[in-house]
Parts: C-alpha cells; sequence; structure tokens
C-alpha cells in the first residue's frame, strides 16, 4: 500500500490543450465543440488535482485504515513495539509502542491519515493516553463505513446513526463509571491500579507495581496544582530499570565550582542569566592597537576589575549559592570561592527555569537593585552520587511538591521509552485526581458501549440502525485486536464477553494474563473515566470528518520561478 506516496487512483485527467489540430483549415465551432466533449474540461491550475466522490472516498478509507492497521499491533498489554529509525545521518532508533510516537515520526501524504495523526496527537496533549485506541476505534469506524457505502447507504444516513451511537454509548459510560474521589483509601487503590493499567501495556510493564508506586507517589505530592512540570525526570545510563527511584528534591546534573563548599544549608539561592566570561578579553570585530605587551595586561586588568565589581554586587545579594545558565570562567570562579559561595556554571535553560519554579526564586541578569530580586530557597545543596556521576541535590525546596524520578537503565532507548510510559503514567493520574470517575479497561468499557449501542440499534427503525450495528461492531474490534496481540482465540473470547454483558455482567473483561474473560473489578484494572470519554468522542467524531469527505482537491505545487526567463 502506499501509505507514505499518496494513494493514486484518480480518474485519467487529459490535459485541455491535446485536442487535435489540424493545419490549414481553421476549426469551426462545432468541431471545436465536439472535440472539448472528449477531453474534460480542467478548471484548476495546471498541476492542481482533483479526486471525486467514490476515488476520493476510496483513498481516505484506504489511508485511514492503513494508519489504524500500522499502529493496532502495539494495542493491549501483550502489544508489540516498532523501531523508529531517524531520517537523519545518523539515523537515530526510537523503540517504542506508543502510538502517538510512532505516528508523529512516520511522515504520510494521505490527507484522511494526516487526520488520524493529528488526532493522535491531540489525544497525547490532552489526556495523555488512549493514542492507539482513537486511531484504532477510528480506523474500525472507517472499515465498516466501507462496507456500509458499498451497501449503497449514504454518508449522511451512516453519519447520523453514529451520531445517536455515540450518545448512547458515552451515556453508558458514564453510568457505569464509578466515583471513589470522596473515600481517600479507595481513590489511592484507584490510582494505584489505573497506573498498573497503563504501563502493564509499555515497556515498564515487567516492573509495574514498582513503577505504578512511583508514579503515584509522584502525582500525588503535587496535590491540588497538578503541575507535571513540577516532577522532573533524569535519564543516567546504567543499572536497570529497577533500581529507578523517587528523590523528594531537585537533582541538578551539573558540577559545583573548584574550592566551593560542596555541602551549604539554609541556602539562598541567585539564579540568573548572565554572562560571567569577561576575564578574557573576547571583543570580536573591533581591534585594539598597543603598543607593548604591557598595554595588554592593563586592558585585562581593567577587565578583571569591572568582574570583580560585578561579583561583588551579585554577592550584595546576599546569597549562599549562585547558579547562572551561562558560563562562569575561572576569575570569577575564584572570587566566589573565596567568598565561600556555591557556583554552578551553564545550568541550561530548562535547568534554570525549572530551578526557579521548584525553589521559588526568578530569574535575575541585573543585580544593581538586591532589594527587588526574589532569590530562591532551599534548606540543604549537596553532592550525591548516582551510578558513575555526581549530581546536585536540592532538598526542602519552597516548593514542596517538586520532585525528581531518577530512571536507570542499559540503553538510551529502554530509558527513553521508559520516560514516555512514565510520562503517559503522570498524565492520567494527575487528570484522575482532577475527575476522580474511573470505568475498567480490558476491553470491558467497549463491550458494555457496544451492548448499549446495539440495544438501541434494535429499536431504532430505518438504515440509521444498520449504521449503528456498524459502530457497535467497530466499538467490539478493540478487545478482538488486544486478544488477538495476545495470541488468543479472539473469536472465542470476544462472544464469550458479548454473551458476559448480555447477563448483565457489566464488569467482565479480558484476562490477557490467562487467556480467559474476568472480572475486572476483581484484577483492578482500571482505566481514568476522561481517557476513555475522549477517546470515544476524538475517534467518533474524526471518523465522522473524514466520511463527509466527497471531494479532494490538492493545489499545484508551488513553482520555483526562475531568474532568466529563456525567451
Ligand atoms: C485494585 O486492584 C486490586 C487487584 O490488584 C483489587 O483487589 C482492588 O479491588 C482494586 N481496587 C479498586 C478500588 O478497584
Amino acid at each position: 500500500m502506499h501509505l507514505c506516496s499518496g494513494v493514486s487512483l484518480r480518474s485519467c485527467v487529459t490535459p485541455i490543450c491535446s485536442f487535435p489540430v489540424r493545419a490549414r483549415r481553421p476549426l469551426s465551432n462545432s468541431e471545436i465543440m465536439a472535440s472539448l466533449s472528449m477531453a474534460p474540461v480542467n478548471i484548476f491550475r495546471q498541476g492542481a488535482d482533483e479526486e471525486k466522490a467514490e476515488t476520493a472516498r476510496l483513498s481516505s478509507f484506504i489511508g485511514a485504515i492503513a494508519i489504524g492497521d500500522l499502529v493496532k499491533s502495539t494495542l493491549g498489554p501483550k502489544g508489540m513495539d516498532k523501531i523508529l529509525i531517524g531520517g537523519g545521518r545518523e539515523g537515530s532508533v526510537t523503540v517504542t509502542n506508543d502510538g502517538a510516537t510512532i505516528l508523529k515520526a512516520i511522515g504520510v501524504d494521505n490527507p484522511a491519515a494526516k487526520v488520524l495523526v493529528d488526532m493522535s496527537k491531540t489525544q497525547d496533549d490532552e489526556v495523555g493516553d488512549g493514542t492507539t485506541s482513537v486511531t484504532v476505534l477510528a480506523a474500525e469506524l472507517l472499515r465498516e463505513a466501507e462496507l456500509l457505502i458499498a451497501k449503497k447507504i449514504h454518508p449522511q444516513i451512516i453519519i447520523s446513526g453514529w451520531r445517536k451511537a455515540t450518545q448512547a454509548a458515552r451515556q453508558a459510560l458514564k453510568e457505569a463509571a464509578v466515583d471513589h474521589g470522596n473515600d481517600q483509601v479507595k481513590f489511592q487503590e484507584d490510582l494505584l491500579n489505573i497506573s498498573r493499567t497503563t504501563l502493564s501495556s509499555k515497556l515498564l510493564t515487567h516492573h509495574k507495581d514498582h513503577f505504578a508506586k512511583l508514579a503515584v507517589e509522584a502525582v500525588l505530592r503535587l496535590k491540588s496544582s497538578g503541575n507535571l512540570e513540577a516532577i522532573h525526570v533524569i535519564k543516567k545510563l546504567g543499572g536497570s530499570l529497577i533500581d529507578s527511584y523517587l528523590d523528594e528534591g531537585f537533582l541538578l546534573d551539573k558540577k559545583i565550582g573548584v574550592n566551593q563548599p560542596k555541602r551549604l544549608e539554609n541556602v539562598n539561592i541567585l539564579i540568573s542569566n548572565t554572562g560571567m566570561d569577561t576575564d578574557k578579553i573576547k571583543i570580536f570585530g573591533s581591534r585594539v592597537r598597543v603598543d607593548s605587551t604591557a598595554k595588554v595586561a592593563e586592558i585585562e586588568m581593567a577587565e578583571k576589575e569591572k568582574m570583580k565589581e560585578k561579583v561583588e554586587r551579585i554577592l550584595k545579594h546576599g546569597i549562599n549559592c549562585f547558579i547562572n545558565r551561562q558560563l562562569i570562567y575561572n576569575y570569577p570562579e575564584q572570587l566566589f570561592a573565596a567568598a565561600g559561595v556555591m557556583a554552578i556554571e551553564h545550568a541550561d535553560f530548562s535547568g534554570v527555569e525549572r530551578l526557579a519554579l521548584v525553589t521559588g526564586g526568578e530569574i535575575t541578569s541585573t543585580f544593581d537593585h538586591p532589594e527587588l530580586v526574589k532569590l530562591g530557597h532551599c534548606k540543604l545543596i549537596e553532592e550525591v552520587m548516582i551510578g558513575e556521576d555526581t549530581l546536585i541535590h536540592f532538598s526542602g525546596v519552597a516548593m514542596g511538591e517538586a520532585c525528581t524520578v531518577v530512571l536507570r537503565g542499559a540503553t538510551q532507548q529502554i530509558l527513553d521509552e521508559a520516560e514516555r510510559s512514565l510520562h503517559d503514567a503522570l498524565c492520567v493520574l494527575a487528570q484522575t485526581v482532577k475527575e476522580t470517575r474511573t470505568v475498567y479497561g480490558g476491553g470491558c468499557s467497549e463491550m458494555l458501549m457496544a451492548k448499549v449501542v446495539t440495544d438501541l440499534a434494535l429499536r431504532t427503525p430505518g438504515k440509521e440502525a444498520v449504521a449503528m450495528e456498524s459502530f457497535a461492531k467497530a466499538l467490539r474490534m478493540l478487545p478482538t485486536i488486544i486478544a488477538d496481540n495476545a495470541g488468543y482465540d479472539s473469536a472465542d473470547l470476544v462472544a464469550q464477553l458479548r454473551a458476559a454483558h448480555q447477563e448483565g455482567k457489566t464488569t467482565m473483561g479480558l484476562n490477557m494474563n490467562q487467556g480467559t474473560i474476568g472480572d475486572m473489578s476483581e484484577m483492578g484494572v482500571t482505566e481514568s473515566f476522561q481517557v476513555k470519554r475522549q477517546v470515544l468522542l476524538s475517534a467518533a467524531e474524526a471518523a465522522e470528518m473524514i466520511l463527509r469527505v466527497d471531494n479532494i482537491i490538492k493545489a499545484a505545487p508551488r513553482k520555483r520561478v526562475p531568474d532568466h526567463h529563456p525567451c
């Protein structure tokens, strides 16, 4: 399938200028009309392109379904991973099973495929997880739509059937949601179960208990602020995933200056972004003519004097720690050391921003008004060892909720994927702290929604019912794919699930450890209500949008105008 080069199924368009011109005798009007009727009239600028009705729809379906097929093997606890190789010269390698990461990395040329890619990005930004589910559901809806269109059911009828189905499914999901928001103990258990469910489809699945606890602890520290910025993730090669831990404080991967104190208590921190590198003459583009080396030394002395003044102004802030975004050269470093102040250079931009956030300070670049500058504070700064490296550890910071997750792992790919997985879990948990309702995973919610939609279809007269039934079928495809990915007999399992839900056992879902169906409430396969609802609504909306298309018009590629016209 030409996923990446666009689907080239378009009707043959003959350019208008190719009608036969016979020399000698001018063409009569009727002859021109006759030749025009053979060659279609091209109303678009040359190079522009149009795909109409059936062709347009076909190309949309093919593109969207191909995207669904691409990511669906990653769905569920037994989903597979993909290797993505970057286009750069180094060909960076990413191993992932995160839908959004995969879709972001592939370049697609098919407009419908692009819609799905964008949708998964939005899902990633808004709720952080469910990026694969949403893509697969939208693609399955379109697969169903293709069959209905082949049966000559008009897209508008399908759409109106789908809309009613979405409403019913949404209502069913809402009614099935459980809220433990008022029960502290139960809610923490919910969080832990959600965290475990999210992680179980990812790389961290073998250590999911460890990481689930870690993620919950980190998010609970945030309390109501829900600001994930306060959770800093540091990746350090070496050790194994199980050695990863949560540190209650802030870690900065930098060095303390030579001869300066390595441990400070009750620290006042000045965070700044200023040049501290003028002890060497570095004036570009200007020329200074001197007649002796003594003069050079003089200039150097003057520069040094200036730097000394600057350091004195900085010290007037009553600080014992100075952190600069830029480099600090030897001379100011010595001055700080003499004053007993810890100076940390070259803390990059994100480091400085985050430090300012967690220590409650502000980034400064002028030092004339110490009274106006907001200093950062913390109880203790010391050096700690992680693996082979020394890092600087800030504890007792002003923003009490700040913490750092130190990830350890054998390869950079493992660390990167672990960070993505952890990020997804953190996002979902932060969401759940705000919207405390939960639903069951493992295909349970999808079966529940499918049943309600099927019931609605049975009560609906007319063709819309067919569209509703197809909606239910698409929903049931999610448990089917989860079971398929694990290598079980999906047809059998989904039929069992369907029967169970028909009997009113609404908490039944897939037990992918044993290849049977099981009670999700006992297994603790919990998911966030918010994420599930978003998956349903986004997928339905995107599928509808693609289904509405009956024309694809492509602008002519922009041409480079040659400098000299040949004529
Ligand atoms: C969380 O999962 C455990 C099983 O791992 C289960 O026993 C418990 O009931 C679940 N908690 C909630 C609140 O659903």
